[in-house]
């Protein structure tokens, strides 16, 4: 059965397990797992912590099963002009995939940030990377731009396209 919780302290150690195993088996994360290795569950605790401590932020994990299978956050801004503009990130365990688990973790995010009055909600994705693309423009969101060259490792330069979902009733500017 699929459950889905705000991060807790106490989920510190089972979230770095299941984020390295997640970097090693997927290069379309951000940190490297030669990054990530120093990291340590203090280091996580104390970031779930401040997630839960700020009404405009959220990291949200899934268990399935008991076992951590995915995880999404948002992330409002610091200014009240950009507070409630969230960028998100998720991944989901190879174990988990093609389960519906990212897709749930998206509408329970969407939810609660329309409950916490977000206005729009944006992420980015690697070009290459078509299972999330696809999963985004399911979710609702479309392609606002390609950020060219927008990361570079190990000889490999790769674009990353900029998804948003606006969220607000009210007519937009024109
Ligand atoms: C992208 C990712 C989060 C999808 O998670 P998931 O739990 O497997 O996705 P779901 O099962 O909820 O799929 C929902 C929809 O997304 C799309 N989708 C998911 N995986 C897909 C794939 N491999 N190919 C094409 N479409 C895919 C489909 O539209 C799918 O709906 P469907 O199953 O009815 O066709 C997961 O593959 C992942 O974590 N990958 C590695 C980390 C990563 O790239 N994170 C995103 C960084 S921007």
């Amino acid at each position: 059965m699929l459950a889905l919780h705000p991060a807790r302290v106490e989920d510190a150690e089972a979230y770095l397990a299941f984020f390295a195993g997640l970097i090693a088996t997927a290069d379309t994360m951000l940190p490297t797992p030669q990054e990530y290795q120093s990291r340590t569950a203090a280091e996580i605790a104390s970031t779930f912590s401040r997630f839960a401590e700020q009404d405009n932020q959220l990291f949200l994990l899934a268990w399935q099963d008991g076992q951590l299978a995915g995880f999404i956050t948002v992330t409002g801004g610091m200014a009240r002009k950009n507070r409630g503009c969230g960028h998100i990130v998720a991944g989901v365990g190879a174990a988990f995939r093609r389960q519906g688990v990212a897709r749930a973790l998206f509408a329970a995010a969407e939810d609660w940030a329309r409950k916490a009055g977000f206005w729009r909600l944006e992420l980015t994705v690697m070009a290459h990377n078509e299972a999330a693309r696809q999963l985004y423009l399911a979710a609702g969101f479309t392609v606002e731009g390609c950020k060219r060259a927008a990361l570079c490792w190990d000889d490999r330069v790769v674009d990353e396209f900029l998804m948003g979902k606006v969220l607000l009733q009210a007519p937009l500017p024109a």
